[in-house]
C-alpha cells in the first residue's frame, strides 16, 4: 500500500477507491503540510552547501518526486516522520531527466534553484496536471532578464550564466506563482537588486521566503504584490516548519458540508481560509474556530447554492478549490455559479461528475451548477488532482456504491492517513 508509507519503502499505489454511499464524515483529523510550499522549498535546499531540515511535510506522491529529483541532483535525502533532511553539499549534476519533469508541474521550480547553485540548468518541459496549456514563457523571459542566457529545443531547455546573474527590475503580466518562485531562487544568489512587480502573493511564497530568509536570503515584501531580492552568496544550513495546507483542508470541510456531516480540522492556519470560509458560510454551514488553529464545521442537511464563485490569484478564491466545492454545491438548493479565470481546461472533473448525477452546464470559462436533489453512485475515473478529490466530495454523497479509479492523481497531493480518520468503514481502498 502507498498510503502511510515512507521513501525507501516498497510502494504499491493503491488504484481504486470504493465507497458504499451516501456516508458522512466524523471526528477529527489533523490537516497536512502544505504541497505548493514544501516543492519549492525542497527545490531551495539545494542553494545551501550544507543541511537543511524540513518539518510538518505531506508523505505524498510530489514530495517524493522531488526527492527523486534531489537524489539524482546528488543530495542525500531522508523522510521520517514527516521530517525531511536533504544534505546538499554535493551537487554533481545540473539535468533533470524527462520522466522526473513529466511527473509534475513544480519540477520547473527547480530551473531557478539550479541556475542559483550551479550557474547551469538543463530540463525538458514540465508535465503535472492536464489544466490546459501551462506555458512557461513567464519563467523563461524572467529568468533571461536576470542575465540567464537559454536556449530552448525539442523540449529542452537550456539555461546558462554567461558573464554573471544580475538584479534587476520584473513586472509581470500575472502574478504567476511558479514564476514568482523561480525568480526569488535565481535573485537570491544574484549581483544587487532584483524587484518583482505584479509578484504572486500566495502564502506560500510567503513561506518560501520564511525558509530562504534563515538560509541566509534578503527577500522583502513576500505576501505583498512587490517582492525585492537584495543578492547574497552566504547560505547557510536551517531548519523550517511547512505551513498547513490551505486546500486540502477546504476539501476536508467540503466532505463535511456535502455529506450534512461535522468534523474537527486541527493544525490549521484559519487567516488562509477566510476566501473558502465566506463560501461555506453562504452555502449555510456553520464555522466555528476553537483556539487558533482548529476548525469546526458543522453542516446543514442541505446546502444552499451560492451565487458566483470566481477563481482569483491570493486572497481570492483559489482555482485549486474549484472542483471540490463544486461537487460540494452539486446537491445545493439552486444554481451556483462558477467563473474559472486561471487555467483554460480546469472543467475536466465535470464529466465525471454527470456521472454521478451532477447536472452541471459550461460555457467557456463559467459552469452552471443546477443543485440536484440526489446523486448517485457510478464508476468514475479521476483526471487531475484537484479533479480526484472533487470525485472524493461527490461519491461521499452519492447513493450506492461509487468506484474512484486513477486514485494515483489524487496521491499526488493528499495525505491518505490523514483523510481515512474522518471516513467510515463504507469507504474501502484497492
Ligand atoms: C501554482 C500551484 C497550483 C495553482 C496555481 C494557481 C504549485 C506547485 N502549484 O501553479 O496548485 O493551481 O499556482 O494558483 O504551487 N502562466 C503563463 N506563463 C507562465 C506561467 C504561468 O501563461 O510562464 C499562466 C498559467 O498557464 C496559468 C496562470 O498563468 O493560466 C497561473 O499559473 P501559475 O500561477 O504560474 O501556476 P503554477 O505556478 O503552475
Amino acid at each position: 500500500m502507498w498510503f502511510g508509507k515512507r521513501l525507501g519503502e516498497r510502494v504499491q499505489i493503491v488504484q481504486k477507491l470504493i465507497i458504499n454511499g451516501p456516508c458522512g464524515v466524523k471526528g477529527e483529523t489533523y490537516i497536512q503540510g502544505a504541497k505548493n510550499s514544501v516543492l519549492p522549498i525542497l527545490a531551495a535546499t539545494i542553494l545551501v552547501k550544507g543541511e537543511s531540515i524540513i518539518k510538518n511535510c505531506p508523505d505524498i506522491l510530489d514530495v517524493h518526486t522531488s526527492l527523486e529529483i534531489l537524489n539524482y541532483l546528488g543530495c542525500k535525502t531522508n523522510f521520517t516522520n514527516f521530517t525531511i533532511t536533504v544534505n546538499s553539499e554535493n551537487i554533481s549534476k545540473h539535468d533533470i531527466p524527462e520522466f522526473l519533469m513529466r511527473k509534475m508541474r513544480s519540477s520547473i521550480i527547480f530551473l531557478g534553484a539550479l541556475i542559483s547553485r550551479t550557474g547551469h540548468a538543463k530540463l525538458t518541459l514540465p508535465g503535472g496536471c492536464e489544466l490546459g496549456p501551462r506555458p512557461i514563457d513567464m519563467h523563461i523571459s524572467s529568468l533571461r532578464q536576470l542575465g540567464v542566457f537559454i536556449e530552448e529545443s525539442h523540449g529542452e531547455i537550456n539555461c546558462k550564466i554567461k558573464r554573471k546573474l544580475v538584479g534587476t527590475n520584473i513586472t509581470l503580466t500575472f502574478p504567476s506563482v511558479g514564476t514568482t518562485e523561480n525568480i526569488m531562487l535565481a535573485a537570491a544568489s544574484c549581483a544587487g537588486q532584483t524587484i518583482i512587480n505584479n509578484a504572486a502573493r500566495e502564502p506560500e511564497i510567503v513561506d518560501l521566503a520564511a525558509f530562504m530568509n534563515k538560509l541566509g536570503a534578503k527577500i522583502y515584501g513576500a505576501g505583498g504584490n512587490q517582492i525585492i531580492i537584495d543578492g547574497s552568496q552566504k547560505f547557510t544550513q536551517t531548519e523550517h516548519t511547512i505551513i498547513p495546507d490551505r486546500i486540502v483542508a477546504t476539501t476536508l470541510m467540503a466532505t463535511a458540508a456535502a455529506t450534512g456531516s461535522s468534523i474537527i480540522l486541527k493544525k490549521i492556519d484559519p487567516s488562509l481560509l477566510y476566501s473558502s470560509i465566506s463560501i461555506f458560510e453562504e452555502a449555510g454551514c456553520y464555522i466555528q474556530i476553537i483556539d487558533k488553529n482548529i476548525l469546526k464545521i458543522t453542516s446543514p442537511e442541505k446546502l444552499q447554492s451560492v451565487k458566483k464563485i470566481r477563481t482569483m490569484p491570493y486572497p481570492g478564491f483559489p482555482t485549486d478549490n474549484q472542483a471540490p466545492v463544486m461537487a460540494m454545491l452539486a446537491t445545493a438548493y439552486g444554481t451556483s455559479i462558477f467563473v474559472e479565470t486561471i487555467f483554460e481546461s480546469r472543467f475536466k472533473h465535470i464529466c465525471e461528475l454527470s456521472r454521478l448525477g451532477a447536472k452541471i452546464k459550461t460555457e467557456g470559462n463559467v459552469a452552471i451548477v443546477e443543485g440536484t436533489s440526489k446523486l448517485s453512485g457510478a464508476n468514475v475515473k479521476a483526471t487531475d488532482l484537484r479533479g480526484a478529490a472533487a470525485l472524493l466530495v461527490a461519491g461521499l454523497a452519492a447513493e450506492g456504491q461509487t468506484t474512484i479509479s486513477d486514485l494515483e492523481h489524487f496521491l499526488r497531493g493528499y495525505e491518505w492517513n490523514k483523510i481515512q480518520p474522518i471516513l467510515s468503514s463504507n469507504v474501502k481502498y484497492l
